[in-house]
């Protein structure tokens, strides 16, 4: 048997812990972290505990371990955005493999000079985006290379981002200010830029344009105060009173009322459509309030401890219980990008903060046939092929996988594995970090057209 990859992680946050850390746990022969920095304790020592990390291994800090010299084959880099291309570059320098979670840095010459970093070491720079490793893109990456559409035409691909994880990340959460983090195109979109970028060629030239923000003040319904927690008028109409999100469990409802399990299905449009009586219920009924005991994200995100106490305590006290309209956020909630391809192609990109669901859907048309695409993250993904010739439709069922909201629909999980293959000698396994760039020059060109109100040129042929 060969020895697991080695790793440290750096940030043991939400990606950090849940995402990519219990990998390692599942697959011990294949990776074992041996180090962590973070500076929260308790969030150090719960990863410390889970992965059996010395004391002399736990660190406040990236340059605190790195200091140390290289402990392991990869350094997991999951800090939050602006804390990115600083231990990126260094972990590199230091000789460390790195997996990257995306942006690669919040501005175009930290994300190039991270780039330059990793061709210089030579080492293997493994940016997050997981949709390229789900079933859905890479089937949809087959079928538009094969020619099978014969030439691509126009591309139209959305973002929907749901309406609570809207408010969850980026009003009141951590990507709400551009100068906390990075333009909202490039914190949700690099990964949709990159399927288009992968699909269609690089971009050479764009134009993007967003109405208003409409999380303002001026928005806020009558006698809102600054939080949901101080009494207010509108509780029950208001779609992002934060109670109803984070103790209701509207999120894990979305997802049931989906779910194949019929008794699921109807509780969940019963919760949705009645919340009154539904919190009456789960009050007067505490194996109910056990059984719907959901504790993952977006829950998890606002306190490590997840009793319905803590949660409550974090509503009162902490961003997440704010007023949507009072927040101090500042990046837009829908945007729209017009671009055109390398192959010719003109493609959209919509960004859209108002959906009923969290999903990406797409249309590519080719001079030979359509395709119609849906990902939902596992819950009921479609592609559908239109051939013009023969008016024949091709379904392409992806089923209700175990992923829901959380997992990325399988791509995380794939994405490690990638990583640590590429670690272990199969560099072919990784997508290089030169053209995981390309999502990122695009970002960078589209919050400046948007803000400059002009078309950019990206290259010319
Ligand atoms: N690939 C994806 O699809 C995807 C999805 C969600 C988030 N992300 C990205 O993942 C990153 C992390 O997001 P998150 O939700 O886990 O954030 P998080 O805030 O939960 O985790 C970041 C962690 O970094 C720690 N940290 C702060 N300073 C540090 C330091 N000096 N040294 C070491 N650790 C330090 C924080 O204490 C925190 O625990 C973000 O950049 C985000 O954009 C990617």
């Amino acid at each position: 048997m060969t020895s697991p990859v080695t790793a440290v992680m750096v940030g043991a946050g939400e990606r950090g812990y849940a995402a990519y850390g219990p990998y390692a746990l599942e697959h011990p022969d294949e990776l074992r972290f041996v180090a962590v920095a973070e500076p929260n304790e308790a969030r150090r020592r719960r990863f410390a505990a889970a992965h059996r990390i010395p004391p002399e291994a736990q660190f406040r800090s990236w340059e605190h371990l790195l200091a140390h010299g290289r402990m392991a084959d990869g350094a997991f880099i999951c800090t939050m955005d602006q804390m990115h291309a600083g231990p990126a570059v260094a972990a590199l320098r230091s000789g460390y493999h790195v997996l990257l979670e995306k942006p690669i840095g919040t501005t175009r010459a930290d994300a190039i000079s991270v780039v330059d970093t990793a061709e210089r070491t030579e080492k293997l720079l493994q940016v997050c985006h997981v949709l390229r490793h789900t079933s859905f893109f890479l089937t949809l990456h087959e079928i538009v290379t094969s020619g099978r559409l014969g030439e691509l035409v126009s591309v139209e691909h959305r973002e929907n981002v749901v309406y609570w994880h809207m408010a969850h990340s980026y009003v009141r959460g951590n990507w709400r200010r551009r100068d906390d983090s990075c333009p909202i195109i490039l914190a949700k979109c690099s990964h949709d830029l990159d399927i288009l970028a992968w699909n269609l060629g690089r971009c050479r030239e764009l134009s993007s344009f967003a109405p208003p923000r409409y999380f303002r003040p001026e928005n806020a319904p009558d006698g809102a105060p600054p939080r949901c927690t101080d009494g207010c008028p509108a509780a029950y109409d208001c779609p992002w009173f934060a109670p109803r999100l984070y103790l209701d469990l509207v999120p894990l409802l979305h997802v049931a009322r989906r779910s194949p399990n019929l008794v699921e299905r109807a509780g969940a449009r019963f919760s949705l459509r009645f919340p009154r009586i539904t919190q009456w219920l789960r009050q007067s009924a505490p194996p109910l309030e056990r059984a719907l005991d959901y504790r993952d994200w977006p829950i998890s995100a606002i306190s490590e401890d997840t009793s319905r106490a803590a949660r409550r305590r974090a509503l009162e006290e902490g961003p997440y219980g704010r007023c949507v309209f009072h927040c101090d956020n500042d990046v837009v909630d829908h945007q729209t990008v017009a671009m055109r391809f390398e192959c010719g192609a003109s493609g959209t990109l919509v960004l859209n903060g108002h959906s009923h669901e969290e999903a990406r859907t797409m249309r590519y048309d080719g001079t030979r046939a359509t395709l119609r695409g849906k990902f939902a993250y596992g819950l009921d993904d479609v592609i559908e092929i239109h051939d013009h010739r023969t008016g024949e439709v091709e379904r392409i069922d992806f089923g209700v996988g175990a992923a829901g909201v959380t997992g990325h629909g399988g791509g995380d999980e794939r994405l490690i594995r990638t990583f640590v293959r590429a670690v272990g000698g199969d560099r072919d396994a990784a997508a290089s970090s030169r053209e995981a760039l390309e999502s990122h020059l695009i970002a960078f060109a589209a919050d400046e057209a948007r803000l400059e109100h002009r078309v950019v040129t990206l290259w010319r042929p």
